[in-house]
Protein backbone atom coordinates (compact mmCIF):
# COMPACT_ATOMS: atom_id res chain seq x y z
CA UNK A 1 0.00 0.00 0.00
CA UNK A 2 1.06 3.51 -0.72
CA UNK A 3 -0.51 6.67 -0.73
CA UNK A 4 -2.03 8.87 -3.82
CA UNK A 5 -0.18 11.94 -2.69
CA UNK A 6 1.68 12.90 -0.19
CA UNK A 7 1.47 17.02 0.69
CA UNK A 8 4.29 18.91 2.52
CA UNK A 9 4.64 22.39 3.13
CA UNK A 10 5.25 24.90 5.59
CA UNK A 11 2.25 26.15 8.46
CA UNK A 12 -0.38 28.12 6.21
CA UNK A 13 0.07 26.45 3.21
CA UNK A 14 -3.11 24.28 3.65
CA UNK A 15 -2.15 21.01 4.06
CA UNK A 16 -5.36 20.45 6.16
CA UNK A 17 -7.87 22.13 4.15
CA UNK A 18 -6.55 20.97 0.75
CA UNK A 19 -5.99 17.51 2.19
CA UNK A 20 -9.52 16.72 3.26
CA UNK A 21 -10.89 18.64 -0.15
CA UNK A 22 -8.85 16.54 -2.28
CA UNK A 23 -9.54 13.26 -0.67
CA UNK A 24 -12.62 13.74 -1.02
CA UNK A 25 -12.58 14.88 -4.29
CA UNK A 26 -11.08 11.69 -5.22
CA UNK A 27 -13.02 9.61 -2.63
CA UNK A 28 -10.17 8.90 -0.88
CA UNK A 29 -9.02 9.02 3.13
CA UNK A 30 -7.21 11.42 4.79
CA UNK A 31 -4.57 11.04 7.07
CA UNK A 32 -3.02 13.63 8.53
CA UNK A 33 0.09 13.27 10.64
CA UNK A 34 -0.30 16.20 13.21
CA UNK A 35 -3.60 14.43 14.45
CA UNK A 36 -2.21 11.14 14.38
CA UNK A 37 0.38 12.10 16.81
CA UNK A 38 -1.85 13.63 19.44
CA UNK A 39 -3.89 10.57 18.52
CA UNK A 40 -1.20 8.14 19.38
CA UNK A 41 0.63 9.81 22.16
CA UNK A 42 -2.94 11.41 24.07
CA UNK A 43 -0.70 14.84 24.10
CA UNK A 44 -1.28 18.06 22.12
CA UNK A 45 1.53 19.10 20.29
CA UNK A 46 2.03 22.31 21.72
CA UNK A 47 2.19 20.17 25.13
CA UNK A 48 4.94 17.95 24.00
CA UNK A 49 7.21 20.95 22.51
CA UNK A 50 6.94 22.53 25.56
CA UNK A 51 7.60 19.71 28.06
CA UNK A 52 9.95 17.40 25.78
CA UNK A 53 11.26 19.77 22.78
CA UNK A 54 11.65 19.76 19.36
CA UNK A 55 13.91 16.41 19.15
CA UNK A 56 11.63 14.77 21.06
CA UNK A 57 8.67 15.94 18.90
CA UNK A 58 10.73 15.33 15.72
CA UNK A 59 11.52 11.43 16.56
CA UNK A 60 7.61 10.89 17.39
CA UNK A 61 6.88 12.15 13.86
CA UNK A 62 9.46 10.46 11.87
CA UNK A 63 7.86 7.50 13.44
CA UNK A 64 4.38 8.30 12.60
CA UNK A 65 5.17 9.87 9.13
CA UNK A 66 7.15 6.24 8.20
CA UNK A 67 3.87 4.49 9.43
CA UNK A 68 1.72 6.52 7.34
CA UNK A 69 4.06 6.56 4.46
CA UNK A 70 4.20 1.96 4.57
CA UNK A 71 0.72 2.08 5.39
CA UNK A 72 -2.30 4.41 4.26
CA UNK A 73 -3.21 4.53 0.42
CA UNK A 74 -5.41 7.86 0.76
CA UNK A 75 -3.73 11.14 0.94
CA UNK A 76 -1.24 12.11 3.64
CA UNK A 77 -0.81 15.36 4.92
CA UNK A 78 2.72 15.73 6.63
CA UNK A 79 3.47 18.21 9.58
CA UNK A 80 5.37 21.28 8.17
CA UNK A 81 8.82 20.51 9.51
CA UNK A 82 8.13 16.85 8.86
CA UNK A 83 11.49 17.59 5.72
CA UNK A 84 13.52 18.25 8.59
CA UNK A 85 14.09 14.47 8.81
CA UNK A 86 16.87 12.81 6.24
CA UNK A 87 15.37 9.54 6.33
CA UNK A 88 11.44 10.71 6.05
CA UNK A 89 13.32 12.66 2.71
CA UNK A 90 14.52 9.32 2.07
CA UNK A 91 11.26 7.88 2.00
CA UNK A 92 9.62 10.32 0.16
CA UNK A 93 11.55 9.86 -3.11
CA UNK A 94 9.58 7.09 -3.69
CA UNK A 95 6.23 8.73 -3.08
CA UNK A 96 4.57 11.64 -5.40
CA UNK A 97 4.71 14.60 -3.29
CA UNK A 98 2.95 17.72 -3.68
CA UNK A 99 4.54 20.82 -2.64
CA UNK A 100 1.44 23.38 -1.33
CA UNK A 101 3.54 26.56 -1.81
CA UNK A 102 2.48 30.26 -0.49
CA UNK A 103 4.38 33.25 -0.21
CA UNK A 104 5.90 34.30 3.34
CA UNK A 105 3.08 37.60 3.93
CA UNK A 106 0.65 35.07 3.49
CA UNK A 107 1.89 32.12 5.65
CA UNK A 108 1.98 34.73 8.15
CA UNK A 109 -1.21 35.95 7.73
CA UNK A 110 -2.79 32.64 7.55
CA UNK A 111 -0.97 31.25 11.00
CA UNK A 112 -1.73 34.77 12.65
CA UNK A 113 -0.53 34.76 16.19
CA UNK A 114 -1.59 31.28 16.52
CA UNK A 115 0.40 30.50 19.28
CA UNK A 116 -0.57 26.55 18.36
CA UNK A 117 1.94 26.26 16.32
CA UNK A 118 4.76 26.45 18.70
CA UNK A 119 7.83 26.96 16.04
CA UNK A 120 5.70 30.70 15.04
CA UNK A 121 5.33 31.69 19.09
CA UNK A 122 7.13 35.00 20.37
CA UNK A 123 7.54 38.04 19.53
CA UNK A 124 8.80 38.11 16.18
CA UNK A 125 6.64 35.57 13.79
CA UNK A 126 7.50 37.30 10.98
CA UNK A 127 11.35 36.50 10.91
CA UNK A 128 10.72 33.11 12.44
CA UNK A 129 8.76 32.20 9.47
CA UNK A 130 10.99 33.89 7.19
CA UNK A 131 13.98 31.89 8.75
CA UNK A 132 12.24 29.02 8.81
CA UNK A 133 11.39 29.43 4.99
CA UNK A 134 15.18 29.78 4.28
CA UNK A 135 16.06 26.93 5.66
CA UNK A 136 13.16 25.04 4.09
CA UNK A 137 12.67 26.03 0.57
CA UNK A 138 14.82 23.87 -0.33
CA UNK A 139 13.65 20.88 1.66
CA UNK A 140 10.34 21.10 0.31
CA UNK A 141 11.33 21.50 -3.47
CA UNK A 142 13.96 18.80 -3.12
CA UNK A 143 10.89 16.37 -2.16
CA UNK A 144 8.57 17.57 -4.30
CA UNK A 145 7.04 16.07 -7.81
CA UNK A 146 4.30 18.47 -7.96
CA UNK A 147 4.07 21.87 -6.82
CA UNK A 148 1.06 24.53 -6.44
CA UNK A 149 0.62 28.27 -5.22
CA UNK A 150 -1.78 28.28 -2.43
CA UNK A 151 -1.82 32.42 -1.99
CA UNK A 152 -3.70 33.46 -4.73
CA UNK A 153 -6.40 31.17 -5.48
CA UNK A 154 -9.05 29.39 -3.73
CA UNK A 155 -8.94 25.77 -1.94
CA UNK A 156 -11.19 24.62 -5.07
CA UNK A 157 -9.36 26.02 -7.57
CA UNK A 158 -5.97 24.40 -5.92
CA UNK A 159 -7.57 21.01 -5.93
CA UNK A 160 -9.23 21.04 -9.26
CA UNK A 161 -5.72 21.50 -10.63
CA UNK A 162 -4.21 18.89 -8.28
CA UNK A 163 -7.13 16.46 -9.78
CA UNK A 164 -5.90 17.18 -13.29
CA UNK A 165 -2.28 17.13 -12.54
CA UNK A 166 -2.13 14.25 -10.33
C1 LIG B 1 5.47 22.35 12.55
C2 LIG B 1 4.24 22.44 11.93
C3 LIG B 1 3.01 21.95 12.55
C4 LIG B 1 3.30 20.86 13.59
C5 LIG B 1 4.34 21.33 14.55
C6 LIG B 1 5.65 21.71 13.87
C7 LIG B 1 6.65 22.87 11.84
O1 LIG B 1 2.15 21.43 11.54
O2 LIG B 1 3.72 19.66 13.00
O3 LIG B 1 3.81 22.43 15.26
O4 LIG B 1 7.78 22.58 12.24
O5 LIG B 1 6.48 23.59 10.84
P1 LIG B 1 1.43 22.36 10.42
O6 LIG B 1 2.39 22.53 9.30
O7 LIG B 1 0.23 21.57 10.02
O8 LIG B 1 1.09 23.66 11.08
Amino acid sequence: MSPYAVLVGPPGAGKSTIGRRLAQALSLELLDTDVAIERETGRTIADIFSHDGEPAFRQIEERIVAGALASHDGIVSLGGGAVLSASTRALLSKHRVVYLEISVAEGLRRTGANTVRPLLAGPDPRAKYQELMRHRRPLYRSVATVRVRTDSRSPARVVGQLVSKL
